[in-house]
């Protein structure tokens, strides 16, 4: 594992800008994993602004989100569908076609997540994958006591995600509870993985990561098996290491 520990949330988010728009000048038909959450703004903020100065050209990059709330449509507010539109997709010459985030109301949940897991294998696979972290360790929405074989898979969020995702919605009872998430699986067959980490509250989560024993009980910790990873903090998340 890299860890780069930079001064703020503006340092981390241009890090992480530079590395995905490195990657997307070198290979421009890149395939690049995503994250939704408060961690990426500021890093998909740098990006529409190093698009917007001619730097890097999305036009042939595919991407694929990390997961979606299971139940909400693509044009309901809360959606992960509405927040990469709002927040990224719709500043950026990215084809539509080319852009895939797991469908949240689809009937037939086993056919929904195989097939998201052959459109991934048939993109040729993840070139990047960019990750935030939950409290309680969980990547993407692999929350504590994971099946680390898992792919793409309907997941109970945790009542500690529940809570904290509660500050996007008008109250608790409206969080969902449960998503469609890409696996442990999926996300470490990913060439390169990049995990932001941003403020106190995530310092315990980002130790247990890089030096906690590698468990089930803290989802994030099966990264220090990755070739590729590298972890970009703030000061106060890198806190206690
Ligand atoms: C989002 C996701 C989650 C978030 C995590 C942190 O697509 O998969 O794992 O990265 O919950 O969320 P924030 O960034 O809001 O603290």
């Amino acid at each position: 594992m890299e860890l780069l520990v930079v001064k703020d949330y503006e340092e981390m988010s241009k890090k992480a800008a530079a590395i995905i728009a490195s990657q997307v000048i070198i290979k421009p038909n890149s395939v690049l994993g995503l994250a939704t959450g408060d961690t990426p703004l500021g890093m998909y903020k740098e990006l529409i602004k190093r698009y917007k100065e001619n730097e890097v050209d999305f036009s042939k990059v595919k991407t694929f989100n990390l997961d979606e709330y299971y139940g909400l449509t693509k044009d309901n507010i809360q959606s992960y569908h509405f927040y990469m539109m709002n927040n990224f997709f719709k500043f950026i010459n990215i084809d539509s076609n080319n852009v895939n985030i797991p469908n949240g109301t689809y009937n037939d949940i086993e056919e929904n997540c195989l097939n998201y897991e052959r459109k991934i294998k048939e993109s040729g696979g993840i070139d990047v994958q960019v990750l935030g972290i939950g409290v309680n360790g969980h990547i993407g929405f692999n929350e504590p006591n994971v099946n680390f074989e898992a792919q793409t898979h309907l997941v109970n969020l945790d009542e500690k995600t529940i809570k904290s995702n509660a500050r996007f919605f008008n109250s608790i009872d409206e969080v969902p509870k449960q998503a469609i998430s890409m696996g442990i699986k999926t996300i470490l067959q990913s060439r390169k993985i990049i995990l932001l980490a941003n403020g106190e509250a995530k310092a315990e989560a980002i130790y247990n990561t890089v030096k906690g024993k590698i468990s089930p009980e803290v989802p994030s910790s099966i990264l220090q098996l990755h070739q590729n990873v590298t972890i970009i903090l703030d000061e106060s998340a890198a806190k206690l290491l």
